[in-house]
């Protein structure tokens, strides 16, 4: 495993809108594992792979429920509630802030062989989600502060 250059929000990458997976070979899966070791390192919650420079849709998220999950392609089936938390993001050092999410989402997405899941996250893991899915469409948290 090799750990990853985490870009920062004032690299435009970061503002890109990241492409679908097609390809689940072991190129995905080293991907992954790096993206693990760069987001222990980094100490963080949730990386998405534009975070890493990859523009595809996927990202790794260390749930309270779930433990370690890899969303690749999610789509967002249902939201309900809201809630208001602090967020921060491995692209945005230094910054937090409070953003309204949902409070319970359910995902479709595939896993690193291309298996369609679908799994409901509530609290933390909802919001992780959520913010991790904006990455994909080049959106930050810092986009979203509630004044
Ligand atoms: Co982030």
């Amino acid at each position: 495993m090799a750990r990853l250059t985490i870009i920062k929000q004032d690299n435009p990458l970061i503002r890109k809108t990241s492409k679908i997976v097609d390809d689940f070979s072991p190129r995905l899966h080293e991907l992954l594992d790096n993206m693990y070791e760069t987001l222990l390192h980094a100490n963080g919650m949730g990386l998405a792979a534009i975070q890493v420079g990859v523009l595809y849709r996927l990202a790794i998220i260390l749930t309270e429920e779930y433990g370690l999950i890899e969303i690749i392609n999610p789509i967002i089936k249902t939201v309900k509630n809201q809630r208001i938390d602090s967020e921060g993001c491995l692209s945005c050092p230094g910054i937090s802030g409070r953003v309204r999410r949902p409070h319970l989402v359910t995902l479709e997405y595939q896993d690193r062989h291309g298996q369609k899941q679908i799994k409901t996250f509530h609290g933390m893991d909802a919001v992780c989600c959520c913010h991790e899915i904006d990455h994909m469409d080049g959106i930050l948290f810092i986009d979203k502060l509630i004044k």
